[in-house]
């Protein structure tokens, strides 16, 4: 990305597309306060009116918006700014020395100075990381399925301590991660610990992304529109804004305004089915600009690659028949990842 000097056309966007500037803020995404729920250690299933009171919160966000941010979420604030600081040294090595953690066909992990989202380059650099480093992640447990991505952490030399960092963030991440998905097991009316199992043998995921200034804001993005395929992300952001959502009740782009120390929830596409369309998965994209660079660092909640993913069955009755057919969580996700690294292969031939 450092490289890139003129302005590429492949980081153009269709005119209707291309990003709003100035854009309302009137009703921004719920802000909760989780702090019954994690201060106090409460048993999420408790009969607490707190913590009642903070999964009907949830449970109105999630339908209304599919996006909301989280304070008092008990990840430790210093853990929050190591992994930011981490991030932000890795990316300001010189090209070469991230080429060396460069994602490949030995794993999909590492460092990758672009992206394509819908075909058009993000205007960003990113490095991935996955929580459980099993080194291969199989496309599904059937037999006759050929196609498997390897998936190994590639850890570079700078900064020090990298990989503890990231190792210890994880565990703090995931500790919220699996508090969310009681609340929203509850909101649903459902058991706290519904989808607990679906996440012994997870496949998530966590990206640090940088975007650089970028010298036609109007026309690029940092990250395309797009939905979130997994089951729920849970995001850092920096105070430079970027991030916009579609809201449901318009369709109009609307910032998500940096709240200190916070983080964005959204649900993703296994939400959507296991809820039975009760709560969308919602587009959202990331805005660039021209003076400041920008980080954030999403952590993508993923079951196991054998999960089945599938509407709940005890949401399902005559009334609120399936709406969604069954599918293998891991042949989604080694689809999606085969056909990205595809693209930029080929891309990458040509620059
Ligand atoms: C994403 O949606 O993948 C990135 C979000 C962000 O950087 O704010
Ligand atoms: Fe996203």
């Amino acid at each position: 990305m450092g490289e890139v000097t003129e302005f590429d056309q492949a980081f153009i966007q269709d005119p209707e597309h291309r990003p709003t500037l100035s854009i309302s803020e009137a009703e921004g995404i719920p802000l909760i306060d989780l702090s019954p729920v994690v201060l106090n250690s409460s048993d999420p299933s408790s009969s607490d009116e707190a913590v009642a009171e903070v999964v009907r919160q949830i449970g109105r966000a999630c339908e209304q918006w599919g996006f909301f941010q989280v304070i008092n979420h008990g990840v430790p604030l210093q853990l929050r700014e190591k992994i930011f600081r981490t991030s932000k040294e890795f990316f300001a090595q010189p090209l070469e020395e991230k080429r060396k953690v460069r994602r490949s066909e030995e794993s999909v992990c590492g460092y990758f100075d672009t992206e394509l989202t819908k075909n058009v380059r993000d205007w960003k650099e990113v490095f991935d990381f996955i929580a459980e480093d099993p080194t291969i992640v199989p496309a599904s447990p059937d037999p006759d399925e050929k196609d498997v991505i390897h998936w190994h952490n590639q850890w570079p030399q700078y900064p020090p301590h990298f990989r503890e960092t990231c190792e210890e963030y994880i565990k703090e991440v995931e500790k919220l991660s699996l508090k969310l998905m009681d609340l929203i097991a509850l909101s649903l009316g459902l058991p706290a610990k519904r989808f607990n199992n679906y996440f012994k043998d997870q496949t998530t995921f966590i990206r640090f992304n940088h975007y650089p200034p970028c010298p036609a804001p109007e026309l690029a993005l940092g990250v395309g529109r797009h939905k979130d395929g997994g089951a729920l992300t849970v995001l850092a952001q920096d105070e430079v804004a970027g991030l916009q959502v579609k809201r449901k009740s318009d369709g109009e782009w609307i910032r998500v305004k940096p709240a200190p120390n916070a983080y964005i929830i959204n649900v993703g596409d296994v939400i959507q089915v296991w809820s039975n369309d009760k709560y969308e998965s919602v587009e959202h994209r990331v805005m660039v600009n021209s003076e400041k660079e920008r980080f954030s660092i999403p952590f993508f909640f993923n079951p196991a690659h054998y999960t089945e993913v599938k509407p709940s069955e005890e949401l399902i009755n005559e009334q609120n028949p399936p709406k969604f057919r069954p599918y293998k969580w891991g042949q989604f996700l080694t689809h999606r990842k085969l056909t990205n690294f595809k693209k930029l292969n080929v891309e990458n031939l040509q620059t």
